[in-house]
């Protein structure tokens, strides 16, 4: 296909018009560098299957400079810039002035006032006005172009957050893409501004990537990081410190303590020059819980989540099940808490697994993995789940099994009582009539015979019940989770969504997802 650059919003949209495709869209400033080429890239490699185009759009945004900054410097060369997005695989860039951007001027649109919670931290606290200025400008350029994904680096964490929160308080339907910071081979962070740097401040800037990982490196033996080391570096390296923070990656509050994700954020003046850099902090690997009422669907897309993922996968129900078939198999009245605790406490309980699809369960080393599916099972499993020391015992159970991360667990309480402090929380839930019908083709599928869907409906509204009302660890959605109603999603959509949503928790920096 011809390399395309369009200038005005009519070329643009003319040929567009031709293309009947969904679009990509990353927004630049130009001057671009290995980290643009790499969110194209990016951008090219998750076209899976339909057609869809690669547009970069170059444009110096003047609502993000501050009057002192350097807006009337920034680099600008459109034919190296041009080079470099189509050598990586851009379809088109557009490359606007200020009027097809702003028609009128920016006074006759509206203008985005970013929540000062957000605004006022890590970079917004010098650069006034930034974020108003880059939040008000996206959207602009997403009503010209109109894109089905918006890719956006990691580097730039802040503003990335932010239109994140903006998409969702508008909710405007496009999916945002992030990708992690790229680095040259001395692990120096590509950024337009590094051209400003002299050769003497670029040996001294280095400190700043250089303390950065250090720190990092530390932090994974000693378990902290310790933030007056890395300031004496900058300084030694005449380095100037605008801030250097451990915070919350999503709230931007500073951190007292070290737990779950955490982000080391740090911006420096290098001479004139501001640079900014960070790194994520993390001491296991990422947990994602996924709860919801029964038939949701959970099982399949979980286990298609782990293994896409290469993590191990828990069906928290499954033990609760392979409790209930032994307590039915030895006739034990599941209000009688003393011998339910005779009989568990001597009891083993595992997973074999010779594939992530292929997990077996045995209680007792007996395999029980088709047992456990039974009517009656089904019928009993939320007695027995609601006794005070089963709950005790299979919560510690699968905490042990998910204490160094990496995993997907599924069940009822994940998310508000096994693991709270999950990095990814979902609750997965549908319809009680679209449950029922699938809860029905899974019986079919293990050749279970049932009365009727009605029947069904009835019994898994009776289940939810139970389980929604029971005083320990009752299923509802953490406060914290992000609710998904998959009513007329394919499990191929759903996973989609899952693997999205994962995305937007977990910096590509922190765990690398596979698009395929
Ligand atoms: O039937 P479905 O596959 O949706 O449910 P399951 O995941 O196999 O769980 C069966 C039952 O175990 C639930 O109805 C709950 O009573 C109980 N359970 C629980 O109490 N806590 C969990 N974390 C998981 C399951």
């Amino acid at each position: 296909m011809e390399k395309k650059i369009f200038k005005t919003n009519a070329e643009l949209h003319n040929w567009l018009s031709e293309q009947n495709s969904a679009i990509i869209f990353i927004p630049t400033m130009g001057a671009l560098h290995p980290g643009h080429q790499y969110l194209i890239r990016k951008a090219k490699e998750s076209i899976i299957k339909t057609k869809q185009l690669v547009i970069v759009s170059i444009f110096i945004n003047p609502l993000q400079f501050g009057k002192d900054e350097d807006f009337t410097k920034y680099p600008k060369n459109i034919n190296k810039d041009a080079e470099l997005a189509f050598t990586a695989g851009a379809d088109a860039i557009w490359a606007p002035d200020y009027f097809e951007v702003f028609p009128g001027g920016e006074n006759s649109h509206f203008k985005i006032n970013v929540p000062q919670v957000l605004q006022n931290q890590l970079c917004g606290e010098t650069r006034k006005g930034h974020f108003d200025g880059v939040a008000t400008v996206i959207l602009r350029l997403i009503k010209i172009i109109q894109p089905k994904t918006l890719i956006l680096g990691e580097k730039d964490w802040q503003q990335l957050i932010i239109i994140r929160k903006l998409f969702e308080e508008l909710s405007i339907p496009i999916k945002i893409e992030s990708y992690s910071t790229q680095r040259d081979p001395s692990g120096f962070a590509y950024s337009s501004r590094n051209s400003y740097l002299s050769d003497s401040e670029r040996v001294n800037a280095q400190s700043l990537p250089n303390a950065i990982k250090e720190a990092k490196t530390a932090f994974y033996k000693e378990k902290r990081i310790n933030l007056k080391k890395i300031a004496s570096i900058l300084k030694e390296n005449s380095l100037k410190i605008e801030y250097l923070k451990i915070v919350d990656p999503f709230s931007l509050k500073e951190k007292e303590n070290i737990n779950g994700l955490c982000l080391l954020a740090a911006a420096v003046k290098c001479g004139s020059t501001r640079l900014i850099d960070h790194a994520f902090l993390m001491e296991r690997k990422p947990i994602i819980a996924i709860d919801g009422p029964a038939g949701a669907g959970k099982s399949t897309v979980t286990k298609a989540l782990a293994k896409r993922l290469g993590f191990i996968y828990l069906d928290t129900g499954a033990m609760y099940r392979a409790v209930t078939w032994l307590m039915i198999c030895n006739s034990i009245d599941p209000s009688d808490q003393s011998e339910i605790k005779n009989i568990l406490k001597d009891s083993t309980l595992e997973f074999k697994s010779s594939s992530f699809v292929e997990q077996r369960i045995f209680i007792n080393n007996v395999d029980v993995t088709e047992k456990i599916r039974s009517p009656k099972v089904t019928s009993m499993v939320s007695e027995i789940a609601k006794q005070k020391f089963v709950r005790e015992l299979l919560t510690q159970r699968q905490q042990v099994i998910g204490s160094n991360g990496g995993l997907v667990a599924e069940g009822r309480d994940i998310g508000t009582a096994v693991f709270p402090d999950a990095d990814v929380k979902i609750f997965l839930t549908a319809s009680p009539t679209e449950r029922a019908k699938r809860r029905a083709l899974d019986l079919n599928k293990r050749g279970y015979k049932f009365s009727s869907i009605e029947g069904l409906e009835q019994e898994i509204k009776e289940r939810d019940k139970k389980d929604s009302e029971r005083e320990i660890a009752p299923l509802k959605k953490a406060h914290d989770a992000i609710e998904l109603i998959t009513d007329g999603m394919n499990i191929e959509d759903v996973l989609q969504e899952l693997i999205y949503i994962f995305k937007s928790k977990i910096p590509e920096e922190v765990w690398p997802t596979p698009n395929q």
